[in-house]
């Protein structure tokens, strides 16, 4: 008896988990419809689910991911049909781009019609659109026949995830239905780009960077006269050089986020180099980087921009679980718009996790064999995660 209520309990703190079945959209969309959260896979992370117009059910979401109530949430629609609806304009810019990137991870930011809930932006006048690939998830709501909000599925500056167990593991003890669609294909986050402005000013400006690269922007936009802009708020936020010159908020722009609970520190440069100190280490780097000292586990990064994006947040998690004093990440080297993301977001991780705003680089100095070096202006510049774009 007791060992059947030890079982029940522990299936309820996994969460319901099901497959994303064709008969599932039918269950799903009814969950919503009563205002409850269903977790959702699409190609860049898991969102956390529910009907973008229902007050109580936004309202919720934003509870269960201890999400502060000013930071807007992405509306995700079936098709540009839907899109408009909750668009109070809808800018050449955006046309161009949406129907160049959509089904995809792109999200556009525009002026919000009526139809939008203050809730979902925070009460900002613009809101934030996207299109999912995952083909279940864009039935889901052309089923629902509503937009759903979803963030992604992870408590407030945790990490993203990107499988149905990551949601679960997260949410344990949560009622939440979610939907098992397979590891994502992506692996970070959508490229959010601003088009509100363009009218008044002629460019874009990019808020997030993701899988739709800057270049990509804007060879899009290239004929309608259109620039590219990439927010100085990406770099870390901080000081004059981080300063927003608008009131957008995007707390994935804030430094920390993304972040692991050991304490996380980035090298680069490795082979130049060998690291101090005898913490017991989990690192993720190039086979060929030289062992760490403390080095526990090694897990290892490939070179191109879509393994190491698939890779980065279940390697974080993993990581995180091992019992190890810190994480060790080589930053990736690729100009790839999936290698900058995924510098982005390891930056932001770091200074998350404690490891604070400093990227630690190494460094062959003249004077020793090796030593370590901290180098806060680099870090604060950010120089790696607009490289190749700017
Ligand atoms: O790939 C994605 O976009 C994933 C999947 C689930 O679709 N969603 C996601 O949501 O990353 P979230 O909430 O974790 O991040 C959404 C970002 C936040 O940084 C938020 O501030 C920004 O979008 N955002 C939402 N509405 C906005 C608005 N009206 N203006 C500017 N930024 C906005
Ligand atoms: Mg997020």
């Amino acid at each position: 008896m007791r060992e059947r209520g030890r079982r029940q309990s522990e299936e309820e703190q996994r969460g319901r988990v099901v497959a994303a079945s064709p008969e599932m959209i039918g269950v799903a969309a009814a969950w919503l419809q009563e205002g409850k959260l269903v977790a959702i896979p699409t190609e860049t992370v898991y969102g956390l689910a529910a009907d973008a117009e229902q007050e109580e059910a936004v309202r919720r979401v934003f509870a269960v991911k201890g999400r502060p109530a000013n930071h807007p949430l992405i509306v995700h629609v079936a098709d540009e049909g839907m899109a408009t609806a909750y668009a109070a304009e809808w800018p050449r810019a955006a046309a161009i781009l949406t129907r160049r990137f959509w089904p995809g991870p792109l999200t556009v930011v525009v002026e919000a019609s009526a139809r939008v809930l203050p809730v979902v932006t925070g009460g900002q006048s613009r809101v934030a659109l996207r299109v999912p690939r995952h083909q279940w998830t864009r039935q889901l709501i052309a089923r629902l026949g509503r937009g759903v909000v979803a963030p992604s599925a992870n408590r407030f500056g945790r990490i993203s995830p990107t499988s149905a167990a990551h949601v679960a593991a997260e949410f344990a003890g949560v009622d939440l239905l979610v939907v098992d669609g397979g590891r994502t294909a992506i692996g970070v986050e959508s490229t959010i780009v601003d088009c509100s402005q363009v009218e008044q000013e002629g460019c874009v400006r990019v808020l997030r960077l993701g899988a739709v690269g800057v270049k990509a922007l804007r060879r899009a936009l290239a004929e309608e006269g259109c620039t590219v802009r990439v927010e100085e708020g990406e770099r870390e936020g901080e000081g004059e050089r981080g300063k927003r010159s608008e009131s957008v908020r995007v707390p994935g722009s804030l430094p920390a986020h993304y972040a692991p609970q050991t304490r996380l520190v980035l090298w680069e440069d490795a082979e130049e180099s060998v690291p101090e100190g005898e913490r017991r280490r989990g690192v993720w780097a190039p086979a060929d980087w030289p062992r760490v000292p403390g080095e526990v586990v090694r897990f290892v990064q490939l070179e191109d921009g879509y393994s190491v994006a698939r890779a980065l947040y279940a390697v974080l998690r993993t990581m995180d679980g091992l019992g190890v004093e810190e994480l060790v990440a080589a930053l990736p080297r690729g100009e790839d718009p999936l290698s900058t993301a995924v510098r982005d977001r390891l930056r932001r991780a770091a200074a998350g996790s404690g490891g604070g705003t400093v990227l630690i680089a190494l460094r062959r100095e003249n004077e020793g064999p090796y030593s370590l070096r901290t180098e806060p202006d680099r870090d604060v510049a950010c120089g790696g995660s607009t490289n190749g774009f700017v």
